[in-house]
């Protein structure tokens, strides 16, 4: 997507060997408006597909998810990191392991927002190591429910996490792929929508 490999070369920072700092649009404050563009080639990307449920996890993930769902015009769930007073029934969970943050939370959904039928479209913000994507992927089989696809923001090809997804024959979008850090700046692979 042009305007988000655009954005990402203006705006975005690299930390250290392999992060992208994207705070100013995507991480901390957000654009509303590229997010809503992304959300419409999510839904472009999907339109055949039936989907009922657009699924993400806090926090990140839940703008471009969230603009994703008004284009399919179907609800949107966020997974929790943190057990909330308010889920006391029905939880589907999964241990999800962070290799860039190096904790391990329990991701949880109630089970009462997704059903056997459901077709899912999963939206995060990264795809690093697919360890989060993976975890939601478990969570909606757990209740039954189809994963159509993975819509990504910003790809780290360089990681592991598509290898890891499509040898689970899952589907992946990712709207910016970075192939690798060149010279301070971020050298893109050709984007999948
Ligand atoms: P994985 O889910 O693909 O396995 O990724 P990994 O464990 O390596 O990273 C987990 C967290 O780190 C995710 O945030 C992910 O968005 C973030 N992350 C990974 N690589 C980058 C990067 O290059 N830049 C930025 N800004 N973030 C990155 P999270 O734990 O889900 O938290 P949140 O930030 O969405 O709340």
């Amino acid at each position: 997507m042009q305007l988000l490999e655009e954005r990402i070369l203006k705006d975005g920072q690299i930390l250290g060997d392999n992060i992208l700092k994207v705070d100013s649009f995507l991480t901390h404050q957000v654009d509303y408006k590229l997010m809503k563009a992304i959300g419409q080639v999510f839904a472009d990307a999907y339109k055949e597909a039936n989907i009922t449920k657009v699924v993400t996890i806090e926090a990140s993930g839940i703008a471009p998810a969230v603009y994703a769902a008004e284009a399919l015009d179907v609800p949107m769930i966020f997974a929790k990191k943190h057990k909330n007073i308010t889920m006391t029934e029905g939880i589907l969970t999964t241990e999800v392991y962070s290799f860039t943050k190096q904790v391990t939370s329990t991701v949880s959904i109630a089970g009462k927002f997704l059903e056997k039928d459901d077709k899912v479209l999963i939206v995060d913000d990264f795809l690093a190591n697919g360890q989060a994507a993976k975890g939601l992927i478990e969570i909606i089989e757990q209740a039954g429910a189809q994963v159509e696809g993975v819509g990504i923001v910003i790809e780290k090809s360089f990681q592991d996490g598509r290898r890891l997804l499509e040898d689970m024959k899952v589907k992946v979008t990712s709207l910016a792929r970075i192939a690798r850090f060149k010279d301070g700046k971020p050298v893109f692979a050709r984007a999948d929508a």
